[in-house]
């Protein structure tokens, strides 16, 4: 229940405006009750002495079941919270709605399209995209959660002169056998070659620049390679989205834009915003503070942005979006900024409603990463090591556990998303297997254990009878509004696009839980009700948690 809402419009009575009223009133802990309001703000403009309107506003809540007690002391309104009315609302409508706690319909009717993971071809698929592939996923399920119409889009870095360098590489050293066996590690292998080689030897560059002309004429030999890349490199992430349980609904990428970047250029001209700047064409956003916005290089290709400028045209057309997130990392902040303020500038009111979802980086052990030269850490081992390394703990933890390697799978895939999502998105992030790994830390595992300890309770517990919500210790009452708080969580996850709020909700409740469960005893207690109570809120926990890690792309397991 919104307690806020609740005491705010009770005490509008008095003439003074809800909102304001909602707006001091803070929540609080301890012996002075759950909720205060300072009463100061009102003396001038009802006449009276803080003190004083305290005292009448507390007569307001005399027969108010939503508290046990309101008192006034000092200028100030305490209100305690009628635990055991609050405690049943809570838990049983957790219980009813099972894991499906927290869903709503409040974003239907509008549809978000989320750019996330966008992976470049013929590129290997590094820890560098985890971020981008897990943030843009749990968004992409909470929005849907609460009942918007998600598209998920793979805008594939899929154009650009460093194909045709591929295509002579591969016509010089390339063996199609070989690449179709060993996939994008072969083909960096001769990519790699190629920059070597044309450090030597200078003419490599324009027999590449004559190769790239040849795809865009749509030379048949020329194509056929290019999307054979594209076969080969996609194959292999659709098996990181397979074990990750996620899909897009498109993957039009940059190449996909190359017949309709035409209008837009025709209008960014149209409407004087085009600038001859050095034989390239330029938007100058010098007013703004920011560098020029290149749209064509002098030898006439589009640019990057050109394209991100045609994909929002056509996102917008399709999708008619209500909102259009680019999950990217930061260092692309200046990219979208230009992107943005063109739009704009061309005086496309959607430019409001597009928003680039910043992330930092991720080093490993301590070690950034580097694409050049072998200084990768592929997304695929790290998961693979992760699952090893979830064996050993578990294997050593409980021996005869069945299916240890499913379980570990689980877990060692959790861990890995829980951690890339379990700090604030624009924090560069350093990946520790151990940490990340730990049963007892801030991490995955230990989410997912504390569900596992709840299944197996009630698994041994069997049925729950009647229950009694009376008389509940500290330890109960906060967890039951942590639980509360969850749903409220989703709404902050969208308004902010930090699914870490659900990782931070989630850790809270399982140390709540854990408190909850070494400080008191569950089963075999004399009474009854006490019991049932202390297993629907096991329940209760469990669901919320399940819910929570779902919505991060967390799998749960009942033992571990
Ligand atoms: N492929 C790009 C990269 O890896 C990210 C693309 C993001 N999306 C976009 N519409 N620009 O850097």
């Amino acid at each position: 229940m919104d307690y806020q809402g609740h005491i705010a419009k009770t005490i509008s009575a008095m003439g003074i405006d809800a909102v304001e009223l909602q707006s001091l009133i803070v929540g609080q802990t301890g012996e002075k009750g759950d909720f205060a309001l300072p009463c100061f703000r009102f003396a001038k403009f009802l006449r009276k002495s803080p003190i004083v309107l305290a005292e009448e506003f507390k007569n307001l809540f005399q027969d108010d079941r939503a508290f046990s007690k309101v008192e006034a002391v000092s200028g100030y309104l305490n209100f305690f919270v009628n635990k055991s009315q609050y405690a049943k609302r809570v838990i049983d409508e957790i219980i009813l709605e099972g894991e499906n706690y927290g869903k709503s319909q409040s974003g239907h009717g509008k549809t978000v399209v989320i750019d996330y993971s966008s992976i470049n071809i013929a590129k290997p698929f590094h820890i560098g995209h985890l971020s981008t592939t897990v943030i843009g996923a749990s968004l992409a399920r909470v929005y849907a959660f609460l009942g918007y119409e998600v598209v998920g889009i793979n805008h594939l870095g899929d154009w650009g002169t460093q194909f045709g360098k591929m295509i002579s590489a591969y016509k010089r050293w390339g063996k199609r056998d070989v690449i179709e066996k060993g996939g994008v590690a072969e083909l960096t292998k001769i990519y790699v070659k190629f920059h070597e080689e044309a450090e030597k030897e200078e003419s490599l560059n324009d027999e590449a620049r004559a190769y790239f002309r040849k795809i865009e004429d749509a030379d048949p030999e020329c194509l056929e390679l290019f999307n054979w890349f594209k076969e080969i490199t996609l194959k292999e992430v659709k098996k990181i989205y397979d074990t990750l349980n996620i899909t897009f609904d498109s993957y039009d990428g940059e190449s996909f834009f190359n017949d309709k970047m035409e209008p837009v250029i025709e209008e960014l001209k149209e409407k004087n915003l085009l600038k001859h700047s050095e034989g390239a064409q330029i938007v100058d956003l010098e007013e703004y503070g920011m560098t020029p916005c290149m749209i064509l290089r002098s030898d006439g290709a589009t640019l990057y942005a050109t394209r991100d400028l045609a994909a929002a045209e056509y996102r917008k057309k399709t999708y008619d979006f209500h909102k259009c997130l680019y999950v990217v990392a930061y260092q692309q902040n200046l990219h979208f900024k230009q992107v943005f303020k063109v739009l704009e500038l061309m005086g496309k009111d959607y430019a409001k409603d597009m928003e680039h979802v910043a992330f930092g980086m991720v080093s490993v052990e301590g070690k950034s990463l580097s694409t050049r030269k072998g200084n990768v850490v592929l997304l695929k081992d790290v998961l693979e090591k992760s699952v090893e390394k979830a064996q050993a703990v578990i294997s050593e933890k409980n021996p005869d556990l069945e299916n240890i390697h499913e379980i570990a799978k689980k877990v060692g895939h959790g861990a890995v998303v829980f951690f890339a999502l379990s700090s604030s998105r624009i924090k560069d992030i350093d990946f520790y297997y151990d940490r990340v790994l730990s049963f007892e830390g801030e991490s995955g595992p230990y989410v997912q254990y504390t569900y596992a300890r709840c299944c197996s309770i009630l698994e041994k517990a069997g049925a729950i009878g009647e229950e009694s919500f009376e008389n509940l210790s500290d330890d109960e009452f906060e967890l039951t509004k942590l639980l509360f708080s969850y749903k409220e969580t989703l709404h902050e996850v969208i308004e902010k696009n930090e699914p870490s709020f659900i990782s931070r909700k989630v850790l809270d409740i399982a140390k709540a839980y854990n408190k909850f469960y070494y400080e008191h005893r569950i089963i075999g207690i004399e009474d009854e009700k006490k019991k049932n109570f202390r297993l629907k809120l096991t329940k209760a926990t469990m669901d919320t948690l399940k819910s929570g890690l779902k919505l991060l792309g967390v799998d749960v397991t009942n033992k571990m």
